[in-house]
């Protein structure tokens, strides 16, 4: 753990493991009153890398709104963060449009190409063939994420993408200085990588991986993503990129069309809402699992007032939410345009109080008590990034190619890493009970069908404050968000919020893991004293940015998450010329 988490640890996740007694302000607080400024004084930008961070703030000063900047960032993260968002991936993009007074989830999920059937991915015994399922060709959707730049920039931005797109440009063509995550990223992932002409191409082409420190140019992809800039859509579904992506992947044994290409749409949502405790949270529906399994843990933990609990009932009740959360996480959640979810259930304070009417105030419920089938394990690779300005649009975006450099396949030619994102449907149907069967049903893979996802990009208002949150970190998304959310509720900033101690339940495994210093000794032991098995000295996860308005004193603060040391929070109160 570093540092700073040592510091807050004591402090911090006490205040939201033993939150404070804040003066709390009633529900539906969103109203402002004179008090209250109209419009935030200027900007703020989280992402998890400061040139991302640097070309979303260029693009304000050029007189563009959040949605340019979004792209800019986007497109900057996809150029220097391979290990864990790309254009050959996919993303969802939480938008709120102030002249409209509107919220939408642009849903940029990938979608499983037609040769993608259950049975594709057994081995000659039945088994799940894991390397197909997470290592080139066969392990890629058709990448959602380039479709999504198009439609945002021309939907709600007012630069062109010549513009908004030539900061990653510049940078994929003249290089960045690789970090470390990169570099023992791709030490991880080389066996598979190099198995790969087109990444070869890229990661060898000085004759040896990324080090720490050496430039990496990418101009390849520089050109791909021109092409994105002066075609639209065409210039990465049609043509030139498109003939070059259906060969390598033709070359590595898959077998995609180019009507899979060319068909390809985002899908504009209506995010899911919800209160808690006078917080009016705007969060991300299906193909999410995240903002159900986020409301049901919140609107459960609500019956109780956390704050007077100590530290072990506290974790207690909110692991019990998690598991319960989790588990209908499982058995329900799947595409909405394949799968009926039954939304208005998981979404309602009426089931949140059955399930809180299942929670024994002192003993652990055993997760095998709760039918099921678990879900395949997801890693933490995939980024976020979160984004006020001064009209008060807001943009909370979560971007993935989903494992560490996803496929670990770059299509030859194009500089395009394409997506792992296959691996999270359920692949194989499962045989325990009805319930199981029929979870892995809702996310079985379809062809057209986009796969379950746990980003959770969010926003909370209250009377006082206006909050845009996000995370990566695979199935932790949706508690690294709960437990940021928590902290706003207790009072923390941004920066604390970031920096916060990390719990997490997914109702199987049945073990709580927490952050190393997350639970003190005394915690763990009166846990395990109610049934709970711990974990506390798991290694560090999750990357969480957020930004935030404080309305009353009219004020913009940014939170990067210190695990990550490439991460910038910006806030921008230059005065600017009306646009
Ligand atoms: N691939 C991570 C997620 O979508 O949840």
């Amino acid at each position: 753990m570093r540092p700073v988490l040592h510091v807050f640890a004591a402090v911090v996740l006490s205040l939201v493991v033993a939150m404070p007694t804040a003066a709390k302000t009633p529900a539906a607080k969103t109203a402002t009153t004179a008090a209250h400024a109209s419009h935030p004084p200027g900007a703020a930008i989280a992402s998890a890398h400061a040139l991302a961070t640097d070309a979303g703030l260029e693009m304000l000063r050029k007189g563009g709104n959040a949605f340019d900047a979004a792209v800019a960032v986007s497109g900057v993260l996809s150029v220097v963060e391979p290990v864990s968002s790309g254009i050959g991936g996919g993303g969802f993009f939480l938008l709120h449009d102030a002249k409209t007074g509107r919220d939408v989830f642009v849903d940029a999920r990938e979608t499983a190409p037609e040769s993608a059937t259950p049975a594709s991915f057994l081995d000659a015994k039945g088994d799940l063939d894991r390397d197909r399922a997470q290592n080139g060709p066969w392990s890629a959707g058709i990448p959602g994420l380039p479709a999504a730049l198009v439609h945002i920039a021309k939907k709600y931005g007012k630069l062109p993408l010549t513009t908004t797109l030539a900061p990653a440009i510049r940078i994929a063509r003249d290089g960045f200085p690789v970090y470390e995550r990169l570099e023992k990223g791709y030490a991880s992932r080389r066996t598979v990588m190099e198995r790969y002409r087109g990444t070869r191409a890229v990661f060898l082409a000085d004759g040896d991986p990324p080090k720490v420190g050496e430039t990496f140019k990418q101009p390849e992809l520089a050109h791909t993503l021109e092409l994105i800039a002066s075609k639209g859509f065409d210039g990465f579904y049609r043509g030139e990129t498109a003939t070059k992506l259906l060969a390598a992947v033709k070359e590595e044994g898959g077998r995609w069309t180019p009507n899979e290409l060319a068909g390809y749409r985002v899908r504009e949502r209506t995010p899911l809402k919800f209160d808690y405790r006078g917080w009016h949270i705007t969060t991300a529906p299906p193909p999410s699992s995240g903002g159900v399994a986020l409301a049901e843990i919140l609107q459960t933990v609500s019956g109780w007032d956390l704050q007077k609990l100590d530290p072990a009932h506290r974790t207690h009740i909110l692991t019990e939410a998690m598991r319960r959360a989790y588990r209908d996480r499982t058995i329900y959640l799947g595409d909405p345009d394949f799968v009926k979810v039954p939304m208005s259930r998981l979404m309602s304070p009426d089931y949140a109080a059955g399930l809180r009417a299942t929670i024994h105030p002192d003993k652990a419920t055993p997760s095998e008590l709760l039918p099921g089938q678990p879900a395949p394990l997801e890693d933490d690779e995939t980024t976020h990034y979160s984004i006020i300005d001064a009209q008060g649009n807001l943009v909370s975006t979560t971007q993935t190619v989903n494992l560490t450099y996803g496929s670990g396949m770059v299509a030859t030619g194009t500089g395009v890493l394409l997506n792992n994102e296959m691996d999270d449907f359920a692949l194989k149907p499962g045989t325990a009970n009805a319930f199981g069967v029929m979870g892995f049903e809702a996310n079985a893979p379809k062809p057209g069908k986009r796969m379950l996802s746990s980003m959770t990009p969010s926003f909370m208002e209250s009377k006082d404050k206006l909050v845009v949150i996000g995370a990566p970190g695979g199935s932790r998304i949706i508690t690294e968000v709960l437990i940021g959310i928590l902290g706003y509720d207790a009072g923390l900033s941004a920066q604390q919020v970031a920096a916060l101690p990390r719990i997490h339940h997914q109702w199987l495994p049945d073990l709580i893991s927490a952050e190393a210093g997350a639970l003190d000794a005394q915690t763990v032991t009166a846990l395990e004293a109610m049934g709970h098995k711990v974990n506390a000295a798991e290694a560090n996860w999750g990357n969480l940015q957020t930004v935030a308005w404080d309305k009353r004193a009219n004020t913009l603060e940014g939170g990067t998450d210190p695990r990550n040391p490439m991460g910038k929070a910006a806030v921008d109160t230059a005065p600017r010329a009306a646009h």
